[in-house]
């Protein structure tokens, strides 16, 4: 597999990032840790990251547009390009020592993201991809699962933050893709699930009130391996909408129709 040289600026920055995950995950109890908003939590660990991550992308592309989540947006002077980035997906996970947590890094060119990087320095996994040259799991090409009815599917999801988004309607949502689906698992890292969309390990995933910072690498994965992905309305609104729904063609098209469905009349 080879690698282009801006894919490898992306990768030596998940990686070093990563690096400083594992030492503060280390000693996690000791992060001073901040609250944004009911159960949505930052620390220390999130901002080291995304410096990180910021300075190597920046000292290799200093003219890029730069879209951080904790530290918002920098307009680059090239207006063509910006990276979006993740330092910490699954700060919740990572806070309770569950070592399900990654750094997430894409490149976006004229509004198509074009290249992405999904790092769990805990399991050693990084994903990465390039428009036109596959998905990857280290050195294995990956694809996504080949099933074809939901009856037989595992699929992801994300329960929005407390107080945020609308509970009541995800609470419809997963009674109805329960009832359709063999299992259904919340993991708690959004960029990690399309990850594994195009692993092959989750069947199909959805999620509604998502950042661009927590899609941009997943979705150029699935992509690449060979899946679909659109937001919740079957659009490609997926950054304006904050909502994605993954999986293969058939799984994508049935997971669509099935969380779409209406609130049974009482
Ligand atoms: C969160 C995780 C989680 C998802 C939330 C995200 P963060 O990102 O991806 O799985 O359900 O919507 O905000 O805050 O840990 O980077
Ligand atoms: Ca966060
Ligand atoms: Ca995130
Ligand atoms: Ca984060």
């Amino acid at each position: 597999m080879a690698r282009s040289a801006l894919l490898n600026v992306m990768v030596q920055a998940a990686v070093k990032a990563g690096k400083s995950l594992t030492r503060d995950f280390g000693e996690v109890q000791n992060l001073q840790v901040s609250v944004k908003g009911p159960g949505d939590f930052v620390s220390q660990a999130d901002f080291k990251a995304e410096k990180i991550v910021h300075d190597e992308l920046m000292k290799s592309r200093p003219t890029y547009g730069f879209l951080g989540e904790e530290g918002g947006e920098e307009k680059g002077t090239d207006g063509a390009h910006r990276w979006i980035v993740d330092p910490l997906d699954g700060t919740t996970n990572f806070l309770h020592g569950i070592p399900q947590f990654a750094t997430s890094i894409a490149l976006e060119r004229n509004g198509e993201i074009v290249a992405g990087v999904i790092f769990n320095p805990a399991t050693d996994e990084l994903f990465t991809a390039e428009k036109g040259g596959g998905a990857f799991l280290n050195d294995r090409r990956l694809r996504v699962a080949a099933r074809r009815v939901l009856s037989d599917c595992v699929i992801g999801c994300g329960v929005p933050h407390l107080g945020r988004g609308n509970h009541g309607k995800f609470l419809v949502e997963l009674r109805h893709v329960m009832g359709e689906v063999a299992g259904v698992r919340r993991m708690g890292a959004a960029a990690l699930d399309l990850a594994y969309v195009a692993a092959g390990r989750l069947d199909g995933f959805w999620e509604a009130e998502l950042h661009p910072w927590d899609m941009a690498a997943g979705l150029i994965l699935i992509k690449e391996a060979g899946g679909f992905a659109s937001d919740m309305k079957g659009g490609q609104n997926m950054f304006e909408t904050k909502t994605v729904v993954a999986g293969n063609e058939l799984i994508q098209k049935a997971l669509l129709e099935v969380s779409n469905r209406p609130v049974p009349a009482r």
